[in-house]
């Protein structure tokens, strides 16, 4: 499904999301105003680089930050029709795995190293589905074929530790698309792999999300990998989505510096011998962010307005974009952010 989803086809709708973390030193700002939909049955991607919000925000909407330790300032979510935010921990822990699974990057965190791959799967699937031990594994076993792993016995057999990182992150991939949830967040799930691994494994989530209708968020700091799977994009910087759109449009059209920056950063669009980009500067301190647009620092397009006010997202329902140099950002007066 191609564009903005449609409110009766949601999966997940974060609106206007902002959220900090209280220090001693002061209040960091990890998310400003994120809105991100996803419908259901689409793969949506969030793009950025490492410290700009992306797992804050799932995190976030799906109650996995550690209790106590932000505020959120504002923004709602919702999960299949579900306000999120304002769940009890029971509430919570019944939504995973049964409507939202998470995997992360490193498998070895999720799995329990000392109990075998298959008890580990079995008592996911009894506990969420309520059926008995038989069916539960036959259940893991055909899920874990399903994942292309070609001795299931074996694997079930098995304690994490004796299998490779490749073979470590498709059985959490069969996890969390045990128990049919709705929606799968995949948190950078394929990045410590190697390129050969990571995309048989990033080919299996899609394949299966496409073929059983599971709405798919993918987080990644490469636009390449994102940009392979999704049906739309969000492109997020130092907290704040600063464009988005179909996939066709952000990456044959992309409009925000920042995105123009990260797609020069992929080898795979580079001419023979040319030189591989970095983007010049880094991630501001979200303890203290720029006024303006955050990006202005290590914009090479930056223009006074850039410094002194915040570019809000506008366009089309195809491509929105947040940069004063482009479209019709309009002018609205920051508050709460330094800005004049
Ligand atoms: N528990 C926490 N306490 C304080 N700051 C945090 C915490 N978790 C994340 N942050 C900060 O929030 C920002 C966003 O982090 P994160 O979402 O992990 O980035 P990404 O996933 O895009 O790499 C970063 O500046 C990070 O340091
Ligand atoms: S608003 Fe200004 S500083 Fe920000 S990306 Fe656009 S041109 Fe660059
Ligand atoms: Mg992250």
């Amino acid at each position: 499904m191609i564009g903005t989803a449609q409110p009766d086809g949601q999966a997940l709708a974060i609106k206007g999301l902002s959220l900090e973390f209280p220090t001693f030193s002061g209040s960091i700002k990890a998310l400003d105003n994120v809105s991100i939909e996803v419908g259901k049955a689409e793969i949506v991607g969030v793009v950025g680089e490492s410290g700009c919000g992306k797992s804050v925000t799932t995190m976030a909407a799906t109650g996995l930050l550690p209790k106590g330790r932000y505020n959120i300032t504002g923004g709602s979510v919702s999960l299949f029709g579900r306000a999120t935010l304002t769940m009890d921990d029971k509430e919570l822990q019944n939504m995973r795995g049964k409507v939202v699974s998470t995997i992360f990057q490193e498998p070895m965190n999720a799995l329990n190293p000392t109990i075998r791959i298959g008890k580990q799967l079995t008592d996911i699937i009894m506990r969420h589905e309520g059926t008995n031990l038989e069916d539960a594994k036959q259940r893991a076993h055909d899920i874990l074929a399903d994942m292309l792993i070609g001795e299931p016995e074996r694997i079930m057999r098995a304690y994490p530790f004796e299998l490779s990182g490749g073979m470590r992150q498709r059985v959490l991939t069969a996890m969390a698309f045990s128990c049919n949830p709705g929606l799968i967040i995949a948190d950078e799930p394929t990045t410590a792999l190697d390129v050969t691994v990571q995309a048989v494994i990033l080919r299996l989530i899609q394949n299966r999300a496409r073929r059983t209708g599971t709405s798919v968020i993918f987080i990644s700091h490469n636009v390449a990998v994102v940009s392979q799977l999704c049906d739309r994009i969000y492109v997020m910087y130092a907290g704040r989505i600063v464009e988005h759109g179909a996939t066709r449009a952000v990456l044959d059209a992309p409009q925000h510096p920042y995105t123009q920056a990260l797609l020069r950063c992929l080898p795979e669009r580079l001419a023979p011998k040319q030189e591989l980009e970095a983007i010049p500067g880094a991630v501001p301190n979200l303890m203290h962010p720029p006024a303006g647009c955050y990006f202005q620092p290590r914009c090479g397009e930056a223009v006074e307005r850039c410094r002194t006010h915040s570019p809000q997202l506008a366009g089309s329902d195809a491509q929105q974009v947040a940069c004063w140099q482009r479209g019709d950002g309009v002018l609205i007066l920051d508050k709460g952010h330094g800005n004049a």
